[in-house]
């Protein structure tokens, strides 16, 4: 079984995602996380992240880079998001993501891309969505737990730009799978996010 969780950046789908995984013990993939990787690792090369040969050399990054913190932080998502938009560094990334959502067993996997070209076959499709506003006040007070002091204007300028690069680049953009199911977490709380996750899956799969 191969379930999908695409959505844009601080929507809830990671979230979503891990609670899925945990509740239908399947084994799970943040694929931000790879094209972080490739974003951070850029960016110790000297590189370019708008250089696709940069961007390119990049994806090779040790295995250890994915347990590195600041692969959590918003800069590292900026450069993920400009590196994502290289056809060479998607390719390169396909087959680790391929040959996760097809182990024997199955897997959940979230991202971008994931009902729409990595795992086009999944059994489930969600599309995990809410507001720019709902999204920056998240990520706002996340980021007051850590201590840090940055106005909701900017994060809110931040995920906008950040979620029109990843709308409108030509390779594998963000899209709505045909067969996805929208869940829109602006106005639900976690639980009920997960709640509405979990009943969704159940229905994608009774139907099929
Ligand atoms: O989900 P995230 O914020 O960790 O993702 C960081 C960036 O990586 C996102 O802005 C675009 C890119 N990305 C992608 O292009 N395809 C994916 N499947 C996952 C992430």
């Amino acid at each position: 079984m191969i379930i999908a969780v695409d959505g844009p950046t601080a929507s809830g789908k990671g979230t979503i995602a891990r609670a899925l995984a945990a509740h239908f013990g399947l084994p799970h993939l943040d694929t931000g996380l790879l094209y972080r990787a490739v974003g951070r690792q850029c960016a110790l090369n000297g590189g370019d992240p708008d250089d696709p040969q940069d961007a390119l050399a990049a994806c090779t990054f040790p295995d250890s880079m994915l347990d590195d913190p600041e692969l959590r932080s918003e800069a590292t998502g900026g450069l993920a998001s400009r590196v994502s938009i290289h056809p060479d560094v998607r390719k390169a990334l396909y087959e680790r993501q391929r040959s996760f959502a097809t182990q024997p067993g199955g897997a959940i996997l979230d991202g971008r891309d994931i009902g729409t070209v990595i795992a086009p076959e999944a059994d489930a499709k969600l599309f995990v969505t809410a507001s720019v506003e709902a999204r920056a006040e998240r990520r706002h007070s996340e980021m007051l737990d850590q201590d840090r002091n940055v106005s909701i204007e900017e994060i809110a300028a931040d995920l906008a730009a950040r979620d029109k690069r990843d709308r409108s680049r030509k390779d594998s953009p963000l899209a709505i799978a045909e067969d996805a199911l929208v869940i829109e977490t602006s106005n639900l709380r976690r639980e009920e996010a997960i709640a509405a996750a979990i009943a969704a899956v159940d229905a994608l799969l009774a139907g099929r």
